[in-house]
């Protein structure tokens, strides 16, 4: 079972996402801003005490005020400062993330295109997507997925904290409504679940192969991609690493042993080798 930290879990976005990891068996800790205050390093560090390590973890905290540039405090730098991106430094400095997890980064659409009433997350979200950015490379050599994501309106109590008339609102988005919070829950749940696939397996020299008459199939790309793979077979369960075949002779051998109708068995097939040894 993977285990989740949801920071910010107790409503709107993280409260999906969290809902949504529990619906695929993980064990989720989400938090409130009572439990882990990301503006409070203190608070930050004894949490990061409590919880060593996860496999996923999702870095979403409460959003700042809206304040033009002229309004805004050295508080409010500070505290800002603190709570979206030091805050989130610190935990990925203390917080092992289990190699094959997952950090996912709720930031915001104002990464890309700076809003001037939102001055402070647009300073401190680019600030942290680039740490974040530059981590991912890091974490890849563990195979730890890092996904920042920057959403645009979402229905939750932010957007009534912000926006006077959201009915009104939603008519000149184009979709005519806000985002759901469900629908992130659902994007992270699709990347986090295992996909899973039956297949004609062949074995051969102690590995196993699977091959497809057509490359262009979800199974065969996400392998490729994503080449720590498991596979059942005879009620056992082996992990390995999938790559694609590139020997003309064993791609033609398996195909043979897969296919007893000749004129299959000479098909073209892009053929894939998983190697659990
Ligand atoms: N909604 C949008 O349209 C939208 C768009 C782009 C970006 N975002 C950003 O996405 C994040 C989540 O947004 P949301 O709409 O889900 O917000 P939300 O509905 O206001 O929920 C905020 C969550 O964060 C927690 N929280 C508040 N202050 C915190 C703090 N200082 N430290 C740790 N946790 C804290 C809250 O806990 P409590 O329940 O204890 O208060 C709650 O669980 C925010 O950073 C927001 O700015 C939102």
């Amino acid at each position: 079972m993977k285990t989740a930290i949801v920071l910010g879990g107790s409503r709107g976005i993280g409260k999906a996402i969290a809902d949504s990891l529990k619906s695929i068996n993980c064990n989720v800790i989400a938090t409130s801003k009572n439990d882990l205050d990301t503006s409070n390093l203190e608070n930050v560090s004894s949490f990061a005490e409590k919880h060593k390590e996860t496999d996923i973890l999702v870095l979403n905290t409460g959003g700042p005020e809206p304040k033009e540039f002229f309004s805004v405090t050295e508080d409010d730098w500070k505290r800002y400062h603190n709570q979206l991106f030091l805050g989130f430094c610190t935990l990925l400095q203390k917080i092992k993330i289990n190699d094959n997890g997952y950090v996912f980064l709720i930031s915001s659409g104002v990464i890309k295109e700076p809003d001037s009433k939102l001055i402070i997350s647009s300073a401190y979200r680019s600030a942290f997507s680039s740490v974040f950015k530059i981590l991912s490379k890091q974490f890849a050599g563990k195979q730890i997925s890092c996904i920042n994501i920057a959403p645009g309106p979402i229905q939750t109590d932010r957007t009534k904290e912000l926006i006077d008339d959201v009915e009104a609102f939603a008519k000149t988005l184009p979709m005519k409504r806000l985002g759901k919070p469900q629908e992130i829950g659902d994007f992270v749940k699709s990347i986090v679940k295992i996909h899973k696939v039956e297949l004609l397996v062949v074995q051969y020299n102690n590995r196993f192969y699977f091959s497809r008459r057509n490359p262009n199939c979800d199974w065969l790309k996400n392998a490729i991609v994503n080449p720590n793979v498991t596979v059942s077979f005879n009620r056992q369960t082996f992990s390995g690493k999938a790559k694609l075949v590139t020997n003309i002779l064993l791609n033609k051998k398996i195909c043979q042993l897969k296919y007893e109708d000749e004129k299959r068995a000479n098909e073209e097939r892009v053929v894939l080798e998983v190697d659990c040894n």
